[in-house]
């Protein structure tokens, strides 16, 4: 089902066009573009998204804005009014279309509730657009929403094949520049950049029922997970598309009023699918490049605090994953109030010559109002053996790396050196509690919000700890035991990683009690010693007691970034030569699988990282 290529003659001219224009050799050829912004209760997005917006590259003088708002109860509004002031000038014209009042439609239970008016006055705004772009003479219109208008979350699963189901607000934000070019590049009527999001949400179906609701396929999943990849005709592309109007055809597509022989479900996306398919145009997805993110979309109960969390997370995943999200700089947003969020102090370890790393790590924590302290990582590089012994550190006699029959390596020394500084740290300040992250953690959705009431619910059950993995990788895959009265805790089995954890002033005396750098082996099969659950008696016989209490938490809040295997792991410790070893060269301890991903955590997409796949997710 690989779509027609492009005219040949098109496509040279879009990727020439800019080079032939500074060259003097001819006047810009590019298609007229109107951008048909609708924007509702956005505040959240709307820099990211306009700041894309301002990205896109693409002459302005051959954009027309058609932008309308209504209904907010936040300042979309003044956000966009501000922003259009700033720049709308640059743009070859701009229609505004602001509607302060009312707040809410009729019957409406929160926000993000879709009513039948909300569907009908949608329609009616996007018709209006689409006029417009043919009344000003536009090739295009790119119809691309910001919290507008999605797919269907349906209240029960698997459902967008039931009459009742509602259809819910999603953010788009295309990051990749080249968008409009790669698009208008394939020739196709309508056309749809894939989106990706932090589940298996898209904004394209490839199945839809002969009474026009979704239905599942088996293309679906394969196409989301980019292993097929290309353009692919599907019945129904929404949130963010291109229309050529110059497609034949064209002239007969309209949002409003639904085809005279409608009998599908009252709502905006599947009346323009319809219309599609009635005029003989067709529809297509393509997913070859990463154009941008859209969020999974709350439930309809929910409000736009749970929408602006949900947002964050998607900026996150986004600083991660890339490419990143840039907040216009013309319009003004909220200010941040990081905190420490309850803990005495927020440390996160990281390596000088990583600065991205480091550099990520502040803004995703800053993103979360989160006030983190770097501490400068014990660089395994800069240790020989003879630094390494005045420091005190001797190897636990007999230890080797379990998976690769390895020593302890330079980097793992250096790891454990810069937890222990940490630990040091706290108990010569009496830190009563504190929060210690490594500098390659991704954030699980809403990290901040379920870290504190995590502890809210620790406190009030009493419970007695001294540390709390809230990222790790469970070895053993039998059931850990549960904690009275806290559902999102275990009691902590054997566990790798030291990824991020909360640690307690009598968690970090014990382990600096037990004298771990004169028998150190790696910090992550320290500590499910030091909580006596480490499998290996001879190891554990070195030290004593040990009583550390170690919970979980259940689901983890944090992962790693990338595993061992992905094409962007890199790791420091397990990059790095032997402890005693000084001749400089650096081994790669391929052989080691304490990285790889572990199967617990491959239920999820591509990069494995996120929510558990819900029915609903596809829709
Ligand atoms: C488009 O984005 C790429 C990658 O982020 C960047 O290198 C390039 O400079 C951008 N191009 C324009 C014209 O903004
Ligand atoms: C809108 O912005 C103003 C000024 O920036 C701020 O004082 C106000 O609280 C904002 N209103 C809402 C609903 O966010
Ligand atoms: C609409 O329905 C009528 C009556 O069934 C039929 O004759 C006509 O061809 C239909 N039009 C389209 C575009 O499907
Ligand atoms: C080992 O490192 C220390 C501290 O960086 C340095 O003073 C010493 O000269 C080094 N020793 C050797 C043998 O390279």
């Amino acid at each position: 089902m690989r779509a027609a290529r492009a005219a040949p003659l098109l496509q040279l001219l879009l990727l020439l066009g800019p080079w032939l224009e500074a060259a003097g050799v001819a006047e810009s050829p590019l298609p007229a573009v109107v951008l048909a912004i609708l924007a509702r209760n956005a505040e959240h997005s709307l820099p990211h998204y306009l700041g894309a917006l301002e990205r896109l590259d693409y002459p302005r003088a051959r954009m027309a804005l058609w932008c309308a708002t209504d209904h907010n109860v936040d300042n979309t509004t003044e956000m966009l009014q501000e922003w259009l002031a700033a720049v709308g000038d640059d743009y070859a014209a701009v229609v505004w279309r602001p509607e302060g009042e009312p707040r809410f439609y009729p019957d409406e239970e929160g926000p993000k509730h879709w009513t039948k008016e909300r569907h009908q006055f949608l329609m009616e705004l996007k018709q209006e657009a689409l006029t417009f772009a043919r009344n000003w003479g536009a090739d295009y219109i790119l119809d691309h929403s910001v919290n507008s208008l999605g797919g269907c979350s349906p209240g029960r699963a698997g459902a967008c094949d039931v009459p009742s189901s509602k259809f819910a607000d999603t953010d788009n934000i295309l990051t990749n520049n080249q968008t409009l070019r790669l698009l208008m590049g394939q020739g196709l009527p309508v056309v749809a950049p894939m989106l990706d999001s932090q589940t298996y949400y898209s904004n394209f179906w490839c199945g839809i029922t002969p009474q026009g609701y979704y239905r599942r396929t088996a293309e679906y999943f394969p196409t989301k997970n980019r292993q097929r990849r290309g353009c692919f005709r599907v019945p129904m592309v929404h949130s963010t598309f291109l229309a050529s109007l110059r497609a034949e055809g064209a002239d007969q597509l309209a949002f409003y009023p639904p085809h005279p022989n409608y009998t599908w479900p009252f709502d905006d996306i599947i009346v323009f699918a319809y219309a599609c398919q009635a005029a003989g145009v067709s529809v297509h997805v393509c997913n070859e490049h990463r154009y941008g993110y859209m969020n999974v979309p709350v439930k309809s109960h929910q409000g736009l605090e749970d929408e602006r969390v949900n947002f964050i997370h998607l900026i996150l995943e986004a600083l991660v994953d890339g490419p990143r999200m840039q907040a216009s700089a013309h319009v003004t947003r909220p200010s941040k109030r990081p905190s420490k969020i309850g803990f005495d102090e927020v440390f996160v370890i990281s390596l000088a010559r990583r600065p991205d790393r480091r550099e990520r790590m502040l803004a995703s924590l800053w993103e979360m109002e989160i006030s983190g302290r770097v501490v400068d990582a014990v660089d395994g590089w800069m240790l020989n053996s003879s630094a390494i012994r005045n420091l005190g550190v001797d190897l636990l006699p007999g230890y080797q790396d379990p998976y690769s029959g390895r020593t302890l390596t330079k980097g793992e020394v250096g790891c454990f050196l810069s937890h222990y500084s940490i630990w040091e740290e706290v108990v010569a300040r009496g830190l009563a509690r504190v929060l210690v992250f490594e500098d390659d953690v991704r954030f699980e959705s809403n990290f901040r919000g379920r870290l504190e009431r995590l502890m809210e619910d620790v406190e009030a059950e009493k419970l007695s700890w001294d540390l709390i993995y809230l990222g790790r990788k469970q070895v053993n895959p039998e059931k850990e035991t549960a904690v009275e009265g806290l559902p999102g805790l275990v009691v902590a089995g054997y566990s790798y990683w030291t990824l991020a954890y909360a640690l307690r002033l009598a968690g970090a005396r014990k382990l600096l009690a037990s004298q771990p750098l004169r028998r150190m082996l790696p910090v992550d099969e320290f500590l499910p010693i030091m909580f006596d659950q480490h499998p290996n008696e001879q190891y554990k016989a070195h030290f004593w007691p040990r009583d550390l209490v170690a919970f979980s938490a259940q689901p983890l809040l944090a992962a790693p970034t990338h595993y061992a295997g992905d094409a962007e792991w890199l790791s420091d410790t397990e990059t790095s030569s032997p402890w005693d070893d000084d001749s400089g060269r650096l081994i790669s301890w391929s052989g080691s699988q304490k990285t790889l991903r572990s199967p617990r955590l491959d239920l999820t997409g591509s990069s494995g990282h996120s929510l558990q796949p819900q029915p609903r997710d596809e829709l």
